[in-house]
């Protein structure tokens, strides 16, 4: 006999599709094929979820997601934080994933096309909060995300997180931002219903 693959998780108040759900397909059928790895959800999204549910943010009027791919933290704020959300990546072809993703949810994300390295301060100083998941996984990304951050703590965004499997790349931009910012590089683990491990880097600005 065999077994329905699973359509569906839901996480910490959100639901999270997995490729198989009708909605996710429907968009596949229509065309839109991501290419920088935005093609599912990553657990990294699950750690950052997590830790912002344990650790309430103080400031979370306006949150920016970068490298979202199918934006679920940022969804997750949208709909626990009430958060207004500005959902980023390079690759245009995750917004309709994004958009299928936060009508399960009943909530909306405002989209802009953008690589982490055309935000400007002058952009980034718009957000309470900035967000992300699991975006640090190339060498030649190490730079274009710590310039990323530190325009961020320039800006004034009160709260900076990025959680990651630990990747090597990852240790190497968050390392930086300790030197200076005094970022804190967190162990974080989730168990139910999702199993995630890695690291979420927090520079508190506020
Ligand atoms: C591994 S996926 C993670 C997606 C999402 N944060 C999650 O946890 O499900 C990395 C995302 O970063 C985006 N990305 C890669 N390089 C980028 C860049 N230079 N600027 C903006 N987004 C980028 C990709 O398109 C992809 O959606």
């Amino acid at each position: 006999m065999s077994t329905k693959p699973r359509t569906e998780n839901r996480f910490r108040g959100v639901i999270m599709p997995t490729g198989s759900h009708p909605v996710i397909r429907r968009v596949r059928r229509q065309g839109s094929h991501p290419a920088i790895h935005g093609n599912k959800l990553w657990k990294s999204s699950c750690l950052l979820m997590d830790y912002l549910n344990k650790n309430r943010p103080q400031h979370c009027n306006t949150v920016i997601d970068v490298g979202c791919g199918w934006g679920v933290s940022g969804i997750w704020c949208a709909k626990t934080l009430g958060s207004e959300v500005t959902s980023v990546d390079a690759d245009a072809n995750v917004f309709p994933y994004l958009e299928a993703t936060a009508e399960l949810n009943k909530v909306r994300t405002r989209h802009l096309v953008s690589r982490f390295e055309a935000l400007s301060t002058k952009q980034l100083a718009k957000f309470d909060m900035l967000i992300a998941a699991d975006i640090c996984f190339w060498d030649e990304l190490v730079n274009p995300v710590t310039n990323m951050v530190n325009r961020a703590v320039k800006a004034g965004v009160k709260h900076i997180l990025i959680a990651d499997p630990e990747r090597p790349t990852f240790h190497e931009m968050a390392q930086r931002c300790a030197v200076k910012h005094c970022a804190d590089i967190i162990d974080w683990q989730t168990h139910t219903p999702i199993k995630a491990s890695g690291a979420i880097m927090v520079i508190e600005n506020a």
